[in-house]
Order: structure tokens, then sequence, then C-alpha cells
């Protein structure tokens, strides 16, 4: 039996569409969800719905009772990083209390020297969780998926049409972007394959870019120019604060224009390639799909 938490958000049911895609029995899939009531769609599918919580140990002990395979999607909690530690230190816990004998942890694509980065909590509390995930004595597989494309929409905002200008600070940093839903395909391959114990994966694109690339393939989706500014961090702050923008966005939009910046994300691999079985969605094609 095969579970998928993080089962009502965006990677976590994509993952399950691929395992459903991939003649999994839905009766083989279970979901840990925090409130059922959002479970509808996976309920209709004939998935068993358990209800638990990162926060509460015993409601994950319950859930994982008679599960062999766990696909751990890591938290998004947003209050502090540190909870994001603990609630996947409680998963892996509660999955060794009960005999889970494999689990799949989605962690993040990361560089040397990633120590010094923008995202250095962010690369820590993976780093810890991977730590601890190693020392529970449990197979593990970690897949260190890249940044998700999906994030370059929330980077260049919705007015850039008529705006007709990107504005983000980060400078010539390249990433090597890649969509949520081909991670999660890759993530169910995993699940439903073997040859992956023990084994540390980088999923990324196979070509990293920047945002002048990324204005160029807008300027060509749009069919009128597009202009790429990277303003320093404080006029950037500034803008945002004028516009309204609530901080927790800003300190966001900051941390990730420097982790660019700073090239913690320019990590091509063919990994990804390999679990596809067909090159991944390039940014081009992205940009192309989602404004021509
Ligand atoms: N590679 C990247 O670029 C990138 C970008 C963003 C995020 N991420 C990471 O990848 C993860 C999956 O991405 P996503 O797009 O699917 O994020 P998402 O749509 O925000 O989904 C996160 C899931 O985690 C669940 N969750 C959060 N706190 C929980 C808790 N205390 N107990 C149990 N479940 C909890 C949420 O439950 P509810 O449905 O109940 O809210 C949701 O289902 C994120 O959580 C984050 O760690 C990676």
């Amino acid at each position: 039996m095969i579970l998928v938490t993080g089962a009502t958000g965006q990677f976590g049911s994509k993952a399950i569409e691929h395992l459903l895609n991939k003649e999994v029995n839905p009766s083989e899939i279970s979901a840990l969800v925090r409130d059922a009531s959002k479970a509808k769609s996976l309920i209709e599918k004939g998935i068993q719905i358990k209800e638990g919580d990162y926060t509460n140990y015993n409601s994950m002990v319950k859930a994982f009772q008679g599960i062999d395979k766990l696909l751990l999607v890591s938290s998004n909690n947003r209050d502090a990083i540190e909870n994001r530690t603990a609630h996947h230190k409680n998963a892996i816990k509660a999955a060794k209390e009960v005999g889970v004998k494999h689990i799949v942890y989605t962690s993040f694509v990361r560089k040397p020297g990633f120590e010094d980065s923008a995202i250095a909590d962010f690369q820590n509390s993976h780093l810890e969780t991977e730590r601890y995930l190693k020392e529970s004595g449990i197979d593990y597989t970690i897949l260190q998926n890249g940044i998700y494309a999906e994030m370059i929409l929330a980077f260049i905002g919705d007015k850039v049409a008529d705006t007709k200008t990107i504005l983000f600070p980060a400078g010539e940093g390249n990433a090597s972007w890649v969509l949520r839903e081909e991670l999660a395909e890759a993530a169910a391959k995993v699940m439903i394959s073997k040859g992956h114990k023990n084994k540390t994966y980088t999923l990324t694109n196979t070509e990293s870019v920047g945002f002048k690339s990324i204005a160029e393939n807008l300027s060509a989706a749009l069919g009128e120019k597009i202009e790429y500014k990277s303003p320093n961090v404080e006029e950037y702050r500034a803008i945002l604060e004028k516009a309204g923008i609530p901080e927790m966005y800003i300190g966001m939009f900051d941390m990730w224009s420097t982790a660019l910046k700073q090239q913690t994300m320019d990590e091509e691999d063919d990994s990804l390639t390999t679990f596809l079985n067909r090159k991944p969605t390039s940014v081009r094609q992205f940009i192309r799909n989602i404004y021509s």
C-alpha cells in the first residue's frame, strides 16, 4: 500500500493522478489530508483518505498503519522554517514506529555553497530532514526537485503584458526551471519502480535560463517587446511596498531573486529526462503554452 502526503496540494494530487495513469489500482493508494472535505475528487477516484497533520504525531501513526511506501511531500509552512523540519521529522518518526519500509521525500536542488546563499535556512531544513531520514534506517529515496517553472509566473506578475516589463532583481542568475507536474510524474515513477533504494536524484531541467531569456520568450509569445529590468533589492522592495504588496510576499520575492542571482539553482541534470522518458518541458515551451 502506497500513501501520498500533501494529497490535497498541487504536487501530491498530481502524483496521485500519475500513479493512477501508471495503472496503480486506486485501492492500493492512500492519501494523507488535513481536511477530508477538500478531498472529494480523491474520494471519487477511489483513493482511501486518511486524516492527519504533520503537527499531530498520533494522527500520522494512525494514518501510516499498513503502509509500505510513503511519498512524503515536504511541508509548506510559512510561519517559520523550523516548523517544516519538525513536521518532516514527525512524519518520519511516525513512519518508523509503524514499520513503513520506504520513504520517498521531496527535497530541493542543492549546490555547494548553499550555506551562504539567501535560501540557506530553507536548504538547511531539507538537509536536516534528509539526514534524519537516512539515520532512521528506513529505505529512502530523496528527490532534489528543481525550482518550479510555475514560480516564474509569480515572479513576473500578472500585469507583465500591460507594463511590458519584467521587474525582478535576479540579475543574470540562471535556474533549471521544471514543471511541478513533471516532477510529480517522476515521483510516481519512483514510487512504483525498483532500483531507487537509498538513492538521491537531482530532478531539474536540462538547460538553465535567466530572466533575460524569459523576457525574450515572453516577447515571442506575446508578439511584442518585453523588457527585463533588474533593480537593486532596496529599490525593488520600495516599489513593491508602494504597490501595497504584503511584507510576507516582498520577503519571499527578495529571498528567491537573491538566491537566483547567486546561481543556487543553476544545476542541469538528465535524471528527470530518464524518469519521464522524454525531455522535460522547456521554459520556452512553458511560456508559449501560457501566453500564446
Ligand atoms: N521546487 C519548488 O520550486 C517548490 C516550490 C514551492 C513549494 N515547494 C515544496 O514542495 C511542496 C509541494 O508543493 P505544492 O506545490 O504541492 O505545495 P502546496 O500546493 O502548497 O501543497 C502543500 C501540501 O502540504 C500540505 N501540508 C501543509 N502543512 C501540513 C501539515 N501540517 N500537515 C499535513 N499536511 C500539510 C498541504 O495541506 P492542505 O492541502 O491541507 O493545505 C498541501 O496539501 C511544498 O509544500 C513545498 O515544501 C517546492
